[in-house]
């Protein structure tokens, strides 16, 4: 279960809150919203009308025991969302365990950038022979996704190693490179649905892959996800946590609280935050409004780790603008328990953690800075896990895509377009010489010349 409390968001506890007279006018606004989501079915829905597609998966659960490593490579929504699940529901040392701990699973890795310092070292570690790559891109071709396939397939080709053993590209099911070279190499491939885009593809063959073949119950998953669709469907403002994460958040925009912290006190689940700060950042963050009229809108999305960052950022939060709605994430049951002895029973600083437990700890740290937050009437909000299952993660998905895709809509944006990313990849392909770029490549030329800048060496 998961629990959702909006309290520390109302008008006498938060500053600039919500006063109840505005619930009654939100919900006439997002209720029809609500419905008319459902009604045009957006991909993240439609794909829970029949799981089925989680069956391409089966073969590869199947053969998962054959490699020691499955190494994902993507970018964005095509990684984000596979952390995500490994973080909050495999072992947070899962590559160090033995093959009998991880069940004969293999180990994972995520590839999802081009450092060459950090990438070359992460290669030195897989032995490509034992190794499943699987490339994942919806577009297939953004950039950096491409150039890891190729070194990856050059490395199997270096060693005599067949790539259709070897790689498995999960890409559109109709267009784009990486289908072509499905099609033309017969390297096999899953589909990604062509109606779910990048940030919203964790619960398609994108996310669910890698989480399969290291022995996530992945219809467990799906099933948590779509019990959240069905239940949220008919749920109105107050019932409703997607609608209330969606209202809250527009009106303390509108107030000018520009910023969303998710401020996890469970390791496991900081990846869920990771990937809220990606569909926030990504649906909401737009120039133009669905009217054309030019908005410049969106909510900037920060991930955050108790108790780690109460020694980094809550200063910040507590007594700082007035800028930020803050979102505790937690979870009550941990799996394990550490007790702290009692060592220095005389030790007036040290003698009240003995005979406590570590986990009394990290729930008093947590709820110590909902109190100081709360004191400082910053607005805040909770998502309490009471365990993390399967099921609740899926829900969770779920319920922050339609969050994201409500407020979108309040906001009167396209949450599904990314015209700004688009315009970084386009001018990353034009810098490396890519055919068809070269007018945007003489304007970067251009811009690179221009003088008068202020630059500093030391
Ligand atoms: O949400 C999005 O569309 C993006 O973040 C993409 O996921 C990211 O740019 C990677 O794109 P692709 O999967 O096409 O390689």
């Amino acid at each position: 279960m998961i629990t959702f409390d909006f309290s520390r968001l109302m008008e006498g506890h938060a500053f600039n809150g919500i006063n109840e007279n505005e619930i009654p006018i939100a919900q006439k606004r997002i209720d029809p919203i609500l419905r008319e989501v459902y009604q045009q079915k957006p991909g993240f829905i439609s794909i829970m009308d029949d799981l089925a597609y989680a069956e391409t998966l089966r073969p590869w659960i199947k053969k998962a025991c054959h490699y020691e490593y499955v190494v994902v490579l993507g970018i964005g929504g095509s990684a984000l969302g596979n952390i995500a699940l490994h973080l909050a529901l495999r072992s947070p040392v899962w590559n160090h365990l033995s093959m009998d701990n991880r069940r004969g699973f293999p180990k994972v890795m995520f590839w999802d950038n081009i450092d060459p310092d950090w990438i070359a070292a992460q290669m030195d570690l897989v032995d490509p022979k034992k190794t499943l790559f699987n490339v994942i891109s919806k577009s297939g071709s953004t950039a950096e996704s491409m150039a890891a396939f190729l070194v990856v397939k050059s490395i199997l080709l270096a060693r005599g190693l067949d790539p259709k053993k070897h790689m498995l590209i999960t890409t559109d099911p109709n267009k784009g490179t990486l289908r072509s070279i499905v099609k033309k190499e017969g390297i096999p491939d899953l589909s990604i649905p062509s109606e779910v885009g990048g940030r919203f593809s964790v619960l398609t063959p994108v996310g669910l892959l890698s989480a399969a073949m290291t022995g996530i119950d992945v219809m467990k998953v799906l099933r948590g996800a779509q019990q959240a669709c069905q239940k949220l469907k008919n749920l109105s403002l107050l019932e409703n946590p997607a609608a209330m994460i969606a209202f809250s958040h527009e009106s303390f925009l509108r107030k000018g609280f520009s910023i969303s912290v998710m401020l996890s006190y469970s390791n496991r689940l900081f990846g869920l935050a990771d990937w809220y700060r990606q569909i926030w950042a990504e649906s909401l963050g737009k120039r133009m409004n669905l009217r054309g009229e030019e908005v410049n809108i969106g909510q900037t999305p920060i991930k955050a780790l108790g108790a780690t960052d109460q020694h980094s950022q809550i200063q910040l939060y507590v007594e700082g603008p007035r800028d930020k709605i803050i979102t505790l994430l937690s979870v009550e049951d941990f799996d394990r328990t550490i007790h702290i002895p009692n060592l220095y029973p005389d030790v007036e600083s040290l003698a009240y953690l003995g005979g406590k437990t570590m986990n009394e700890l990290m729930a008093s740290e947590r709820k110590g800075t909902q109190f100081a937050l709360t004191q400082a009437h910053v607005p805040n909000m909770s998502v309490t896990f009471s365990q993390i299952t399967e099921e609740d993660v899926g829900c969770f998905f779920f319920v922050y895509e339609l969050a994201t895709v409500l407020i979108g809509s309040l906001l009167e944006i396209n949450p599904y377009d990314q015209p700004g990313v688009e315009a970084g990849k386009v001018a990353a392909y034009a810098l490396m010489g890519r055919q068809g770029f070269e007018q945007q490549a003489k304007e970067i030329q251009k811009y690179d010349q221009k003088p008068g800048g202020i630059t500093i060496r030391m």
